[in-house]
């Protein structure tokens, strides 16, 4: 069965914030299903800050999309012809993929989803962020009880399970987020012991009052001058779990980095970290926080946008923080 398909394509690489002139919708026939493979039609798209590093041309942990080619992030799908023997047609399934409506694959990548879930939690609070979360904070960060965890972008796909996560340790948690809806989120929704709005305070200051004893744990999602004011503000020994960067992913030139002395003053250590090199762990991650998320003991959000062709703006939303909760967009079939 011929299928008219839509794919958004990566057409120019931006310099600073990007547009939809660095995008084009392509419509094309999508492939029959190849020998052995299947053909599924894209149900939800995960849209993260990181893509945005991969639309530059430089080297990294993932490499670049290519001009002409379909952007690709974590799907979950629904298998509608098959000729693999590990899926059938009614499947859903989740893996990376293009941004298309419908896509043709040999299907080695792919993994079929649980039903207990609403599919889109595998693409956040089960999926890659919440694997994040969870490494950045027990594994690299090494939280423990009765430690003091601060978090930024502490309202996000990320940021949201490390403050539960950290509660639920038997930490006291600060979370750091923008304007006054996510903070109010952050603390009576999360549970987070103290929150501060960075947009309307000034974070340095507010966090020595809410936690005069200083910080141990430091899990970092943005850089810039908020990771400059939590390291004035560390404990002995505090451990820095360097997760994301997002104040400085559009920026033209390398900002300035952070003063280091509190690094060495307070013997504390600073750790970065890629999710994707710690997927040996997704099995404790989940086998720990699924009955939590059944049993409605953490709670996650979801920013929800509708059709493939809103995609581009669903990337600018996370990079401007106008996304409140994990983002995702429902791709309409045509
Ligand atoms: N190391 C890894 O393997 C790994 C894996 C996944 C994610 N990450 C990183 O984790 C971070 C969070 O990712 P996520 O998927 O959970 O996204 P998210 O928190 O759901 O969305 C991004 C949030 O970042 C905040 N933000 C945007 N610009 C900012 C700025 N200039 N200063 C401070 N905060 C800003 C916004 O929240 P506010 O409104 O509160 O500002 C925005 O909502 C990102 O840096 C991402 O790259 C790393």
């Amino acid at each position: 069965m011929i299928r008219d398909n839509l794919s958004v394509h990566l057409i120019a690489r931006p310099h600073g914030e990007p547009n939809l002139e660095n995008f084009s919708f392509v419509k094309s026939a999508c492939p029959p299903v190849p020998p052995g493979g299947l053909i599924y039609e894209t149900m939800f798209l995960s849209v993260d800050p990181y893509l945005r590093g991969r639309m530059n041309d430089v080297k990294s942990y993932v490499p670049p999309f290519q001009l002409g080619a379909p952007i690709e992030s974590g799907f979950v799908g629904k298998v509608l012809e098959s000729e693999n023997e590990k899926f059938k047609s009614g499947d859903l399934v989740f893996g990376m993929g293009p941004w298309s409506h419908f896509t043709a694959t040999d299907g080695k990548n792919l993994s079929r989803l649980p039903p207990e879930f609403p599919p889109s939690h595998w693409l956040g609070v089960l999926g890659m962020p919440g694997l994040t979360a969870f490494v950045g904070l027990f594994d690299i960060g090494q939280a423990k009880r009765d430690e003091t965890v601060v978090v930024s972008a502490a309202a996000g796909a990320v940021g949201s399970l490390v403050v539960q996560l950290a509660k639920q340790t038997g930490c006291k948690v600060v979370g750091i987020a923008g304007g006054k809806a996510k903070c109010d989120y952050v603390k009576n929704d999360l549970r987070a012991d103290f929150v501060i709005d960075y947009k309307n305070e000034n974070v340095l200051k507010s966090l020595v009052e809410r936690v005069p004893d200083g910080v141990d744990v430091y899990f970092d999602n943005v850089g810039g001058e908020i990771l400059s004011a939590v390291l004035s503000h560390l404990k002995d020994h505090a451990r820095i779990s360097l997760c994301g960067m997002i104040s400085e992913y559009n920026a033209k030139e390398p900002p300035p980095g952070p003063n280091l002395r509190p690094l060495l003053s307070k013997k504390a250590s600073i750790r970065g970290f890629i999710v994707s090199e710690h997927w040996e762990r997704r099995a404790a991650f989940v086998a720990e926080v699924a009955p939590r998320v059944m049993a409605g003991e953490i709670t996650c959000r979801e920013d929800v946008i509708n059709g493939l062709e809103n995609a581009p703006a669903a990337l600018f939303r996370v990079l401007s923080g106008k996304n409140f909760g994990k983002q995702i967009v429902k791709v309409d079939a045509l």
